[in-house]
């Protein structure tokens, strides 16, 4: 990775990736794009660029322009909002792959793609699901995500471009919220126990499902995308995972550190089946074996550090917050 374009680089992977690329790669190898522009520190500390990725040409000449030679493809709508808008959920995670995967072909680039546990469903073997097992989702989300796995791999095995992915679990992220997912529950409990010290979940009790820190996220990208491409047998996508947790657990780990922390709950139906159709927990051995993923963070680690930052944001902007 020389030169890297970052798509949907404002959302809540891109915006630790962005940050942690430019400082390994350089500022100025980094270009961060997305389709509107937010506020914050990723558009201003560096190459930033407006980019829908429904635009092929538009993002055929950005490629041009910045002698682009890897894609990081993160623009995507996740699998709560795309129950609401099937149509364009496909429209977005298809032809915006779909132009990614293009460009990459005819330019020779490197493509990462994030897949997801959303590619497993109702008849998934639940606990500990294998790499390579049934996928029959019941979301649009999970729908286009196995296709993107299937299509990033014909490109690599009919076009040899040299496309890699992951299948992320519920990402924990400090820095930007998540959007419109499932497992965004386990980022909000987080924000609410600093600015409240309670907790109403969407989610219920003794769900459980895999979950990540985005420190580990990141540094799985990376790893991921720096491997020998001869040591990647499965390419598109591994499953990676640290921890497999449901809403009382993060509860009670939270407890430890903001006494009095409440969880409550108030079911929604429709995030709630999606849950329930998704593992339990995944092994990961594939990807250890295949390119020495090993993350650090397991949830005590998470909960200290996640508390101790959103407390830190709390007090530089002059606020109160609940813990110690
Ligand atoms: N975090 C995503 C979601 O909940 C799963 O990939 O939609």
């Amino acid at each position: 990775m020389k030169r890297i374009l970052i798509t949907g680089a404002l959302g809540q992977i891109g915006t630790e990736l962005t940050q942690r690329l430019r400082k390994d790669y350089g500022i100025d190898k980094v270009i961060a794009s997305n389709r509107t522009e937010k506020a914050g520190a990723v558009a201003k500390e560096g190459l930033y660029e407006n980019l829908d990725v429904l635009d092929g040409a538009a993002l055929h000449r950005m490629v041009k322009r910045h002698r682009v030679d890897t894609v990081i493809h993160l623009a995507s709508i996740l699998s709560a909002k795309g129950e609401e808008m099937p149509q364009k959920l496909w429209e977005v995670n298809m032809q915006g792959l779909y132009n990614v995967l293009e460009v990459s072909r005819q330019e020779e680039l490197k493509v990462f793609f994030p897949s997801s546990i959303a590619v497993f469903g109702a008849q998934t073997p639940r606990t500990m699901t294998p790499q390579v097992t049934l996928q029959r989702p019941g979301t649009i989300y999970g729908v286009s995500k196995v296709s993107g796995e299937l299509l990033c791999d014909y490109y690599h095995t009919r076009f040899g471009v040299d496309t890699r992915g992951v299948r992320f679990p519920g990402l924990i992220s400090k820095e930007a919220m998540p959007g419109g997912g499932t497992t965004d529950y386990a980022v909000h409990i987080y924000h609410e126990a600093v600015s409240r010290g309670a907790y109403t979940s969407y989610i219920a009790r003794g769900t459980r499902m895999d979950m990540l820190y985005m420190p580990d996220a990141i540094q799985g990208v990376v790893q991921l995308m720096e491997t020998d491409p001869d040591r990647l047998h499965h390419r598109n996508a591994y499953n990676i995972t640290a921890m497999s947790l449901s809403p009382e657990e993060i509860a009670a780990a939270i407890r430890k550190r903001i006494e009095g922390f409440e969880i409550t709950y108030e079911v929604d139906p429709v995030r709630q089946a999606i849950a329930d159709s998704w593992p339990d927990s995944l092994d990961d051995s594939v990807a250890r074996e295949e390119w020495g993923w090993n993350p650090k963070f397991g949830l005590d680690e998470m909960t200290g550090d996640m508390l101790e930052f959103l407390k830190n944001k709390k007090m530089s902007e002059g606020e109160g917050f609940f813990g110690v």
